[in-house]
This record gives structure tokens, C-alpha cells and sequence, in this order.
């Protein structure tokens, strides 16, 4: 069927908790979702792991089910799209398609003592004016380095060209281009290769010196491709012949699909994490303020477009774990009923540096905080508490960014799970001092990647039709007055002190 007939997108979006396929029509509206979570795997302190199989099984199962809630199948399809969970890191095995470890996941910690080690030698800004990262746990690279220091045989084989390297996209990309049985395709886009601390942000190309230092061999590593093409299309199962033509990383596919296509604007999304991402064009910013300098998205053969980003490594994650770990509340939603039993935090604060603080401070030693308590707290404040963290971590990043970008900003597009919350919202916009907007999409992240796959087979024809689609649902103005909010910003910092002086 040519493309003009083929009546909608699929985007594939596979997140840190869970994996969703939509199914979006032309207008970019949702026509159907399906989502399976997988497994979280804690080795150790400070150890994240995913079943990368896993991953790939429900991803055909949500594909499926997606397709089959929608009555369509795979010819009514024009492309898809795949965005993802970006740094989580797997090597397989090329000939059986096995992976040789459990992916690690972003948030996991075991890759210090490389990062210290590379440090040694040119400091944690080693690699900053090549990738636009800092020397950190959070990266690509240094995840790939240790399964190979890890894994017998394994830094052999790699440099024999038998296992492969892949960041989550480019893992579902070879498993639906034929994987081990018909040739996979090994294929990342440049917003993913933008966050392995192995990729020129000039070039678009692997550093060789870069690769070399942190110990991953080029021979493992996929060829870096735009953001929008067709990549190669999918072999039998249920998307049969259909393009993959869109890769995004998630928090980029949220930008685009926020449709912050101008110099200037910006997207805070709040997931397990939050991450804010501001367009700065074609510019490459280095920031001095502790903000990474990432690709932002890069169509076909046009050129790059670039990005700041403050990431934030545990906000929406606190709730689960108030939940999985204290049985505060039964479900993520009651965090909000909870919360509102309280007027204010009573006086707590607590500070989620569960996996160190990554965005603006990047010390991965600091370690978690409830502070301010007096007898007078009880669980509403300490509820409270944790949806302050959010803001509190936001308004961290957005001062980064005002310094960064010389230029304040005016105003705050969210979308992510955690933007249904009234009492977060509320509070984010008094903390900020600025209006809070919520779209009328709020899936932004799996339709950031459904843009990307349908630019390129001509399904939408240009970005106008982005912009066009964007609609404002909810905006949420500052309340606050100004001294109180900054009484309540002075106190989070004193709070933030605490868990950097936790290690000597
Ligand atoms: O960099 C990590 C980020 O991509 C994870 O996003 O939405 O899975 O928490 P999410």
C-alpha cells in the first residue's frame, strides 16, 4: 500500500519502568496504547539491571496489542518509530542474539571507580569539549567498558566483531530488522550516541580517542544515523515490512514532540526522573553551570540541532519508592490524596540522591536526606515532601539554564506521568516564577518518535504540521509570593548540603 494510504504511525516507547506502543493518526491524537512493565533488577546497592530479552518480548507483545486495540494491522501502518530509555547499555552476542549480561540501566552506579580512574588523567571535564558530557556513571561507555571487564572472553569478542554494543534503541532496531536470523540492522541515531561519552558532537561520529580511553571497541559499536530515515524495515512478525524511520532518545522525542523546534524553548518531563531540555539551535552551548550538552534531534540530512539538558535522577522514582520500599501508599496516584492532608511540608525535606545527584551538581557520592523533622511531621508531610523534591530539583536546573543560556525563560512546557498532579503543578509554577503549560498530548515521547518515523516516509510532510498539532490543555500560573519562595528555595539548598556532606 503506498504511504499516502497508510493510515497511521507506530511509535514504540520504551521507558525505564515499562514498554508502551501507541498507535497515532495523522492529527498526532493517541488511537491506542498498549504497556507491559518489566522486571527492576538490584544486584546490589547501587546496581540497576533490565533483562534486555525481556525488554525485546514485551515490546512485541505491546506492539501486537497496540495494532490489535486499534483493529488495524501492519499494512495500515506508514512507519514506526522507536524511542527509548537512553544510556542503558547492552552488549549480545552477534550470532545467537544473546545478551552476555543484563542491560545496565542509567541509574546504576557500579562504573564509579572507572569514571574516578578516567578522571586521574585530565579530570571529570575529560571528554566535555568533544561530547558535552561529564566524566559520570550516568553515560553509555563507561556501562560498556565494564561488561567487558566483566564478562569472560567478552573484550575479545568484541574486538573480533562478535558482540555488539547498543543502547536500548539501537537492541529492539537489530531484533526488528532480523536480528541474529536475517541480518539485523546495527543502528543508532545521534541523539542516543550523544549520551555515551563516546560520540564527537562536531562530527556526529565516533571519537576514536574517546573510545580508546574508556576501553569499548569501535568494532562494537553501531553506525550513528540521523533521527529521521528509514533505517530498514521490519522482518516477519507483526510489523512485517513496515519502515523503522524514526529513532529518538526519549527525553529528546518528548522536546520534539512538545514541538520546541525554536531556539529558545523548552520541555521539563517528569518520569522516574525529570530532564529538561532547552533548543539552542544549531549552536553547540558548553555549559559552565552543570548542564550537559547533548544532540537534540537531527533530520535526515539536514543539519543538527542541539540542546542543554539538566537530568535529574529521582523524582517520579521517589514515589515508587515510598511506595515499594515503605509501603507509604498502596499506589503511585494516592501520593497526591496523601499530600493533601497537609497544607504545607511541615517543615521536611527531602533530598533523593539515590543514585548521587546528577544535574547541577554531579556528585555521585552524595546520598539521600529527610531532614527538618520534629514530632510534629507525619506521612502527608512527608508525602508533601517528596512531590516538593520534584520542583525544588527543577527549579536547580532551570536557574543552570537562565545562567547557561544568558536568556530567562518565560515559560515551561511539561508533559511525563507526574503532570496529572494538581498539588505538583501548582507548586512548580509558584517555585519557578513562571507559567507551567501542560499540552493537550501529553504523550509526548512516544509522539516525538511517531513525528520523526512519519517526516521521513512523507506521512507528515513537514515540521509546520508539528507545531499545527500542538495544543495548550492546562497552564498553571505563580501564586507565591516571592519572599516565601525563596525562603523555601534558601531551605532545600541547606537541605541538598547535607547529602553532599554525607561522604567524607
Ligand atoms: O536518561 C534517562 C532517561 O532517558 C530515562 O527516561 O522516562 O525512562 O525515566 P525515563
Amino acid at each position: 500500500m503506498p504511504t499516502e494510504q497508510r493510515s497511521h504511525v507506530v511509535s514504540i516507547d520504551q521507558g525505564t519502568t515499562s514498554t508502551r506502543a501507541m498507535v497515532f493518526d495523522r492529527r498526532g491524537r493517541v488511537v491506542a496504547v498498549d504497556q507491559q512493565e518489566h522486571r527492576q533488577i538490584f544486584p546490589r546497592a547501587g546496581w540497576v539491571e533490565h533483562d534486555a530479552m525481556e525488554i525485546w518480548e514485551n515490546t512485541r507483545l505491546v506492539v501486537g496489542g497496540a495494532l490489535g486495540k486499534a483493529n488495524l494491522n501492519a499494512t495500515h501502518v506508514a512507519a514506526v518509530g522507536i524511542t527509548n530509555q537512553r544510556e542503558t547499555t547492552v552488549v549480545w552476542d552477534r550470532s545467537t542474539g544473546r545478551p552476555v549480561h543484563n542491560a545496565i540501566v542509567w541509574q546504576d552506579t557500579r562504573t564509579q571507580a572507572i569514571c574516578d580512574e578516567l578522571a586521574r588523567d585530565g579530570g571529570t571535564d575529560r571528554f566535555k569539549a568533544v561530547t558535552g558530557l561529564p566524566l559520570a556513571t550516568y553515560f553509555a561507555g563507561p556501562k560498556a567498558r565494564w561488561i567487558l571487564d566483566h564478562v569472560d572472553g567478552a573484550r575479545e569478542r568484541a574486538e573480533a566483531g562478535e558482540l555488539l554494543f547498543g543502547t536500548i534503541d539501537t537492541w529492539l532496531l537489530w531484533n526488528l530488522t532480523g536480528g541474529a536470523v536475517d541480518g539485523g540492522i546495527h543502528v543508532t541515531d545521534v541523539t542516543n550516541a550523544s549520551r555515551t561519552l563516546l560520540m564527537d558532537l562536531r562530527t556526529l561520529q565516533w571519537d576514536a580517542a574517546a573510545a580508546e580511553a574508556i576501553g569499548v571497541p569501535l568494532a562494537m559499536l553501531p553506525e550513528i544515523r540521523s533521527s529521521s530515515e528509514v533505517y530498514g524495515t521490519c522482518k516477519p512478525g507483526i510489523l512485517i515490512d513496515v519502515p523503522v524511520a524514526g529513532i529518538l532518545g526519549d527525553q529528546q522525542a518528548a522536546t520534539f514532540g512538545q514541538a520546541c523546534l525554536d531556539v529558545g524553548t523548552a520541555k521539563n518531563t517528569y518520569g522516574t526522573g525529570n530532564f529538561m531540555l532547552l533548543n539552542t539551535g544549531e549552536e553547540i552551548v558548553a555549559s559552565t553551570h552543570g548542564l550537559l550538552t547533548t544532540v537534540c534531534y537531527q533530520l535526515g540530512d539536514a543539519r543538527p540541532v542541539y540542546a542543554l539538558e539538566g537530568s535529574i535522577a529521582v523524582t517520579g522514582s521517589l514515589v515508587q519508592w515510598l511506595r515499594d520500599n515503605l509501603g507509604l501508599i498502596k499506589d503511585a496516584k494516592e501520593i497526591e490524596t496523601l499530600a493533601a492532608t497537609v497544607e504545607d511540608n511541615g517543615g521536611a525535606y527531602f533530598v533523593p540522591a539515590f543514585s548521587g545527584l546528577f544535574a547541577p551538581h554531579w556528585r555521585p557520592d552524595a546520598r539521600g536526606a529527610l531532614v527538618g523533622l520534629t514530632r510534629f511531621v507525619n506521612k502527608g508531610h512527608v508525602a508533601r515532601a517528596a512531590l516538593e523534591a520534584t520542583a525544588f530539583q527543577t527549579r536547580e536546573v532551570l536557574e543552570a539554564m537562565n545562567a547557561d543560556s544568558g536568556v530567562p525563560l518565560t515559560e515551561l512546557r511539561v508533559d511525563g506521568g507526574m503532570v496529572v498532579n494538581e498539588t505538583l503543578m501548582q507548586f512548580q509554577a509558584d517555585l519557578l516564577g513562571v507559567d507551567v503549560v501542560r499540552p493537550v498530548v501529553a504523550e509526548t515521547t512516544a509522539l516525538g518518535a511517531a513525528y520523526a518515523a512519519g517526516l521521513a516516509v512523507g506521512y507528515w510532510r513537514s515540521t509546520d504540521e508539528i507545531r499545527e498539532n500542538w495544543g495548550e490543555d492546562r497552564r498553571w500560573s505563580p501564586q507565591l509570593d516571592e519572599k516565601e519562595r525563596e525562603r523555601l528555595f534558601r531551605t532545600w539548598k541547606k537541605a541538598v548540603q547535607r547529602t553532599l556532606d554525607w561522604v567524607d
